[in-house]
């Protein structure tokens, strides 16, 4: 048989306003992704053939987001906010390209996962047109009712135009609705703004197309995978839940949290086997740890590469840029950034890793700072395999220790450094012997003159 095609058609138009934000509603972050990616790649992810992102007016970086996350998806601008109904119509030329499946899914449903999209597609192959996700939530409150009779769905009621009777309702709707291609437009199209918003509700979709004697069922599901966010309070619930989802996957891959509910993760944070993560560690995007390093406490890691066998912290710092090579070592108070460390070497303790290359087994000493910065730009420090950077260095970039080269501890190095040579770059050691007795002896001498004065 062959496979039917699905348009999937996101909703992205919200502004924050509920959020008390300036930045678009779907692009607030949950586990470090913003819930327009969370959704796009659910919707990717679900056997869609296509995707349209319905942005409002000047939202471009709503459609960067999603050109980021999906390249081949479509954007169309709702140009005015009335109504889900009216903004799956501003995607109408997708609509147009008939479709077998249209899924409607809106931006602020994060949690949404392909399995339950599908389940949501799979009542229109067997000749339904309309089929709504439906959850019971803990608090109703804000979510448009079912109003069902037996397993059919009569019609969905927004709170709003809800009676007291029908605000009783548990059932919800989730918000994500599989319309069969072939009906779709026709429904979309007779969806009038006669409500209380005055606006076009999507879900009059329901009672428009049992008008048309079409079939329209419901399609349970889990309140963790539908929730939608429209307030700060929301987006930390889903955060809670997306955690919980993330710690779990990392177990059941192998990976050792010692205290997961302490451990925080991205979305896209990649584990090798055998890795240790110990309590309060936080993942940024694009972090890869390779087999058997260990993450030590209170270290906080964003676009680093770990290798393998790795040691970080506890309390290390690794910014975007930072590769480690395998069997190489950050300690404590240690901040990298932009910076490969090759295999075996090892940074223990607070320094500032920066714009830099470290050669195999080189070690760099307790208190190291890489001067990248020069108020204007950015320099480079090169430190060859197997260097010995002694404790409480400055090396002003751009500057290059050759490989097996020593630089003498407390030196600032502003003048490159040949491979197995020693730099010092310090004040040169005084020594004056008996001085401190001579100066006690000064002191006690001048305290009796004030005595017998007075
Ligand atoms: C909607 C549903 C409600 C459901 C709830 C689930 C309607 C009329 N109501 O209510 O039944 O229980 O979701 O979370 O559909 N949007 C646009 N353009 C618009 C209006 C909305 O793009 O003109 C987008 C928003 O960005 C958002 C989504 O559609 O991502 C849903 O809109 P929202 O205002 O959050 O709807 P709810 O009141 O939550
Ligand atoms: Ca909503």
């Amino acid at each position: 048989m062959k496979a039917r095609t699905c348009l999937a058609i996101v909703l992205a138009a919200g502004e924050g306003t509920r959020m008390r934000s300036a930045r678009p509603k779907v692009l607030h972050h949950v586990a470090g992704q913003s819930m327009l990616a969370h959704v796009l790649t659910a919707v990717g992810a679900a056997g869609t053939t296509a995707t349209a992102v319905v942005v409002g007016p000047g939202q471009d970086e709503v459609a960067a987001e999603a050109k980021r996350v999906l390249p081949g998806a479509a954007t169309f601008v709702q140009r005015e906010r009335r109504g889900t109904a009216h903004a799956v119509l501003a995607a109408k030329a997708a609509i147009d390209k008939k479709p077998d499946d249209i899924l409607v899914v809106y931006g602020d449903t994060p949690l949404i996962q392909p399995e339950t999209l599908e389940r949501l597609r799979a009542p229109l192959a067997k000749g339904a047109a309309v089929a709504v996700l439906a959850f019971r939530p803990a608090d109703p409150t804000g979510y448009g009712r079912l109003i069902t009779s037996g397993d059919e769905l009569i019609a969905i009621r927004e709170e709003a135009d809800a009676s007291p009777r029908e605000r009783k309702i548990g059932l919800c709707n989730g918000g994500i609705m599989a319309l069969a291609g072939k009906s779709a437009l026709a429904i979309l199209k007779r969806i009038g703004d006669d409500n209380r918003k005055h606006e076009f509700y999507l879900t009059d979709a329901v009672e428009i197309a049992r008008g048309m004697k079409l079939r329209t069922v419901a399609v349970e599901a889990e309140e963790d995978n539908v929730r939608g966010i429209n307030t700060k309070a929301q987006l930390a619930e889903a955060e809670a839940i997306v955690q919980q989802r993330l710690r779990k996957a990392a177990l059941d891959a192998g990976v050792t949290l010692i205290a997961p509910e302490t451990v925080f993760l991205c979305a896209d944070t990649k584990f090798g086997k055998d890795v240790v993560v110990e309590p309060y560690v936080v993942f940024g995007a694009k972090v890869k740890i390779g087999d058997g390093a260990v993450i030590h406490s209170f270290s906080h890691l964003a676009g680093a590469h770990v290798g393998k066998g790795v040691s970080v912290g506890p309390f290390a710092r690794l910014r975007p840029g930072t590769k480690l090579g395998d069997g190489s070592r950050i300690g404590n108070f240690v901040e990298v950034k932009e910076a490969v460390l090759e295999a075996g070497a090892k940074a223990n303790h607070l320094s500032y890793i920066g714009d830099a290359f470290v050669g195999a087994n080189a070690n760099i000493g307790a208190g190291t700072i890489t001067c990248n910065y020069d108020g204007r730009a950015k320099h480079r420090t090169e430190i060859g395999g197997n260097a010995f950077i002694g404790s409480n260095s400055a090396l002003v970039a751009p500057v290059k220790i050759g490989e097996g080269a020593y630089v003498g501890s407390g030196s600032v190095i502003t003048k490159n450094v040949p491979a197995e040579a020693l730099a010092v770059g310090r004040g040169r050691q005084v020594v004056k012997e008996g001085w401190a007795a001579r100066l006690r002896a000064l002191k006690s001498l001048s305290k009796k003159k004030a005595h017998s004065a007075d």
